[in-house]
């Protein structure tokens, strides 16, 4: 019930991003802000708030907390960061060109990529949602190992990132998909980078660090699975709400940065819950909120069918029709019917 009276929260915010060596670049802006000292800078790159966007779409009562100043000042110093900021803007020709790049991995299903036009695409974050055992965490499974792919067979020659919230990745079942594709089970699992979360901070900071990694393991893919379990128990009660869909933005907000800057692949599973007062359709929904809604490019809903039968349904998506198609599970990982 809570998170259908949530208030929707700003819109994340994109930053041009061209390269990925920006850490030092980011430190030292974040002192050269009109108002911040290097006091405030301490304080600020302590709770995680270390370059200008962070700053920029922070909100005056988040920063006045942090730095213990007062509100008009934090103002200010908000103001100064998004004055900071590069605006960014690329023809749309440059935009056609940036595309070209674009990776797709293969879900295993050719039904399945062809709803998605193609596959998991880089340079955007995409959420599957859907009741336990709808296949979320197994599609993570299947990405991280068809990431390491060739480019022609549907993956991306790269490594995978995996955040895992709810301790669900099994070794074993990757062994099995792996041998299902003819591949060497210790070099795939080998490529696979696992981080247990322990709660929403420790989430987050799996995240944030990920960026060092990125380059030196030649990460394609960034799981994170589930997204909002450890949101959802950390902030209990309306109160929170709030404070909850600041840190989820946040955290999105990198992620998305993330898959936008390095060009990859950003999978995001997610919950869902009952919304009573609605009348007629599906009543399940995605937990998370507007802030989530918006951050997510590609929107899936997953349920299950009769026996292995798994259904997927694009519900959001910037250039696709949404549709509907049916894939299954089996011991060899996702397949076509
Ligand atoms: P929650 O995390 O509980 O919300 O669910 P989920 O959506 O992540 O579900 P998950 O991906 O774990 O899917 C579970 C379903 O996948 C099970 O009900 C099985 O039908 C199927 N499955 C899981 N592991 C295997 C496996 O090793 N072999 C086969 N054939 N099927 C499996
Ligand atoms: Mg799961």
């Amino acid at each position: 019930m809570e998170e259908t009276t949530e208030k929707p929260l700003d819109e994340i915010v994109e930053e041009p991003e061209d390269n990925s060596t920006k850490k030092e670049e980011e430190e030292i802006q974040i002192d050269s802000i009109p108002g911040v000292g290097p006091k405030t800078a301490e304080k600020l790159k302590e709770t995680g708030y270390s370059d200008i966007m962070a700053i920029a779409t922070a909100s005056a009562s988040e920063i006045s907390a942090i730095c213990e100043i007062g509100v008009p000042t934090a103002n200010k110093v908000i103001a100064a960061a998004r004055a900071m900021l590069s605006m960014g803007y690329e023809t749309g020709l440059e935009v056609l060109e940036k595309r070209k790049d674009i990776i797709k991995i293969t879900t295993g299903s050719n039904s399945f990529d062809e709803l998605l036009g193609g596959g998991f695409e880089s340079g955007s974050i995409t959420e599957c949602y859907g009741a336990f055992g709808s296949a979320k965490t197994q599609l993570a499974h299947q990405l991280s190992v068809n990431v390491q792919c060739p480019r022609a067979d549907g993956g991306a020659n790269g490594a995978c990132l995996y955040v895992d919230t709810e301790h669900t990745f099994r070794p074993e079942r990757i062994i099995e998909m792996a041998r299902a594709k003819g591949l060497d089970e210790k070099k795939v699992l080998s490529n696979i980078f696992v981080g247990k979360a322990y709660n929403s901070d420790h989430q987050m900071l799996l995240v944030e660090k990920a960026k060092d990694m990125i380059k030196e393991k030649n990460i394609k893919l960034i799981i994170v699975d589930s997204l909002m379990s450890h949101f959802r128990s950390d902030y209990v009660g309306r109160g929170s709400l709030a404070d909850r869909q600041q840190k989820l933005n946040k955290h999105l907000h990198v992620l998305s940065k993330l898959a936008d800057g390095f060009n990859l692949v950003v999978y995001i599973t997610n919950q869902v819950m009952s919304k009573p007062d609605m009348m007629f359709g599906d009543p399940t929904q995605a937990v998370g909120g507007h802030v989530l809604h918006h951050a997510a490019t590609f929107r899936i809903y997953l349920r299950k069918s009769k026996g292995d039968t798994r259904v997927a349904k694009l519900v959001d998506s910037p250039n696709l029709p949404d549709g509907e198609i049916l894939y299954k599970i089996t011991s060899n990982g996702v397949e076509d019917m």
